[in-house]
Order: C-alpha cells, then structure tokens, then sequence
C-alpha cells in the first residue's frame, strides 16, 4: 500500500490511484483545499462538505496531528459534522472546517495566520472561517486582517464576542423541551440536574437552571471551578468520578467529549442526558442504541449545542444579541421534533437529526431549482453576507 492510500477510511468505492477523491467522494464532499506557505510554516487543511444551504462555515482548528493524513480525515469528518449542524438549527449555512497542522503553544505566528486569512479571501465566501480548538481572538484577528470572511470576532471589531452565553441558552432550552417529552412538562423546579464541567457554558447553563429551581450538583476537575459555580447557583460539588452515577433526572455534559462509552452507560440513573459538549457519545451508532434500550432521552449534541453556531450566524447579519437568544430559543422546538420522529420510527435521536438535516438539505435544494432573477442576491450567499464590512 502506498503512503497516500492510507489517507481512506474504509470505503468501498475507492479508486486507490486516486484516495484523496475517494475520500472525498465517500463523505460526499466538494472540496478540499492544500493551504502552503513555507516562509510562515502554514499547512492548512479548508474541507468544504456541502454548500446547498449557502456558504461552509466551520471554525479553524490549530492542531499538532501526527501527520497528513490525520489532519485531513479531521477535516472531512468535522465539516461534515457542520452540514448538519447548520441544517437541522434552520440555518442557511453549509458545512466547512479548517484545519492548521502545528502546535499551538509554538508555533503561532502572525503571518501564519495572516496566510491562512488570505487563503480563506481566495474562496470568495465559499467557505467562511471561525475559532476552534487551539485558537485565539489575537489569532482571529490576524486572519480578519486578510479576509473578511471570517465570523467570531471579538466584540470591538464589531463581532459577536464570546458564544458561550448563547450556547448555553440553546442547552437550557433543549433539556427544556426533553423534560416537557420525558416528564410532560419543561419545567425544571425541583428537577434534579447533574451537569459535568464548570467551564464558560456550564457556569451559563447552571445560571439558567437554578433561576427555575432546579436542585444543581456539579463536577468538574479544578474543584476551585466547581466551588465558584455552586456558590453562585446553589449547587452542590461532587467528585468528578461520581458524576456519572448520581440519582438525577437530567446529566448535563459540558466538558468533554466521549462521555457515554462502555465504561459509564450502565452507571447512568438519570432519565435525559442534555449537554453542551460535543460528541457526548462515544460511538454514536453503539452508544445511541444503548441509550434508547436503557429508556433514557439523549439530546443530540450538535443540536442542542448549537447556540454557539446561531450566534456567529447572528455575526453576518449584524450581530445583535437579543436575536441570537430568541434564534436559540427554537433548538426546544428542534428537540422536540426529533424526539418526536424518533419514537415514532424508532431510531435513536441522534440518527432522527441526521436523517432530518438531511431532508431540509434535499429539500432545499430542491426548491433552489426554480429559477428567479434574484436567486444571486439572496442573502444567504457569503459575498453578500459580508458586503458591509470593511
Ligand atoms: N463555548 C461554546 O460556545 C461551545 C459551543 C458548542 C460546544 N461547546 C462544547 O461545550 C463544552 C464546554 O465548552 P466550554 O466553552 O464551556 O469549555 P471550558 O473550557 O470553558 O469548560 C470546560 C470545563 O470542563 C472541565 N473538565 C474537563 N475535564 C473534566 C472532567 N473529566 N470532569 C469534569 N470537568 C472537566 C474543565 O476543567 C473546564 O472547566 C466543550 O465540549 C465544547 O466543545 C462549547
């Protein structure tokens, strides 16, 4: 096997003389882009997986992968994770994500990230960048100063700053409506709620909750966070291992991926988990099942997340924050839908999400097939998106 082959996931239909196609081809991708520049040390990686909806947004994310091939499986696997995310929040955005091989502690530059920003301008708004893991604001700013396509920008540049508030409030919502499906009403007074983390979403979150009068217990590994969190909410810290298996009606991850796995599931005595952090289950097909057989209501991550999206969606409109609340407010209408579709075909609902986000994309696809002299100038198209700024 050459070296390039080994780029493939297991896919059926590869041509191995031409595996990055294959790739491609096997997640349905347009594109993907090769950003270089030696003198900065750039490697970037811009995968774009499908632009129905209108321009790929997905933030850029600096990571030291072990080689090409790892960055590049990364990026076709994260801007894909983005079509669905813009699709089933109602959003007319397509999915894209970026990745910049290199290690953030070391080898950040100015022009690195400048190169990138000019690399993102060639796209023409096909594509429209935004943090993630391993970036900073300094960072966005120095891609801003290249191309204006780029969302998440701090407050002063007239961006919409940081989008935890926004991303919590989507969560709040969404376990909302996973109580009125589960309990036959979305209040959340004398619920009992563990939620892991207390991080920028989970200290949001815990704000909400406790406002209803929901009983709080919160974990997370600094014990100073934790403290800080429950003296302002009322909530009671526990052992970070202890999390897990607490009598709760409702788990709230909003720290880190890969929380339901082999190790946790038979722990769970919960009956909803609803929670800001991203790829909650370990294997989505396994875990999701198992969560369904063990009667307890998962809200899919990258829904009920998806605040965060909706808020720098906000960003190219015009940000205004208020809007951005009242946007998110409807991931409780979205929930429901899905939970909805889920028992009646019974799926798991994070299978329910996909097979949704995927109709709203034929769908709209569909109806883009009608010709109307204005179809260019819609605003859901990045160039004209972004015409106001400078
Ligand atoms: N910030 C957003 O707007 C946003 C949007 C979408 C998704 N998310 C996801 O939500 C999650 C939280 O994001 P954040 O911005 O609040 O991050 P954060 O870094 O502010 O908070 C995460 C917290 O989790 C804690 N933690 C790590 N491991 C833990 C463990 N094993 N047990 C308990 N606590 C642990 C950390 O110490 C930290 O306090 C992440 O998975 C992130 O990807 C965030």
């Amino acid at each position: 096997m050459s070296d390039s082959t080994t780029i493939l996931e297991s896919n059926t239909k590869t041509d191995t003389r031409f595996p990055i196609f294959g790739q491609l081809d096997s997640k349905e991708h347009e594109q993907i882009v090769l950003c270089s520049e030696p003198e900065s040390g750039l490697k970037a990686i811009i995968a774009i997986h499908n632009t129905t909806l209108g321009p790929a947004l997905g933030g850029a994310r600096m990571w030291p992968y072990a080689n090409e091939q790892e960055a590049i499986r990364d990026a076709l696997r994260l801007s894909r994770g983005m079509t669905y995310k813009a699709a089933i929040s109602g959003l007319n955005l397509g999915g894209g994500k970026a990745v910049i091989i290199g290690d953030p502690r070391k080898d950040k530059s100015e022009m690195l990230f400048r190169a990138f920003g000019r690399y993102v301008d060639g796209l023409g708004g096909r594509y429209i960048t935004a943090e993630d893991v391993g970036m900073s604001v300094q960072d966005m700013e120095y891609i801003y100063a290249e191309t204006k396509f780029v969302t998440g920008i701090p407050k002063a540049l007239g961006g919409s700053g940081d989008p935890s508030p926004v991303t919590a409030y989507g969560v709040y919502m969404g376990a909302k409506a996973c109580a009125k499906k589960v309990f036959g009403s979305d209040s959340l007074e004398k619920k009992k709620i563990a939620i892991q983390g207390a991080g920028n979403v989970a200290s949001y979150l815990a704000d909400y909750m406790s406002k209803e009068g929901a009983k709080l217990y919160v974990s997370d590994i600094y014990e100073e966070k934790a403290e800080k969190v429950a003296s302002e909410t009322g909530a009671e810290v526990v052992d970070p291992d202890d999390i897990y298996s607490l009598d709760v009606d409702i788990f709230s991850p909003c720290a880190l991926g890969g929380v339901v796995n082999d190790d946790t599931i038979d722990q769970f005595k919960c009956a909803i988990i609803a929670g800001g952090a991203n790829n909650i289950l370990d294997d989505e097909a396994e875990h999701g099942r198992l969560l369904m057989d063990h009667d307890i209501t998962y809200a899919p991550d990258y829904v009920i997340n998806a605040g965060g999206l909706i808020n720098v969606t906000g960003e190219l409109e015009g940000y205004d924050s208020e809007r951005a609340h009242k946007k998110a407010s409807r991931i409780y209408d979205t929930i429901l839908d899905i939970l909805t579709f889920s028992d009646e075909n019974d799926t798991p609902p994070y299978a329910a999400s996909n097979i949704l986000a995927e109709e709203r994309i034929r769908n709209v696809g569909r109806i883009d097939s009608i010709y109307t002299s204005q179809s260019h100038f819609s605003n859901r198209k990045g160039e004209i998106y972004m015409r106001d700024r400078n």
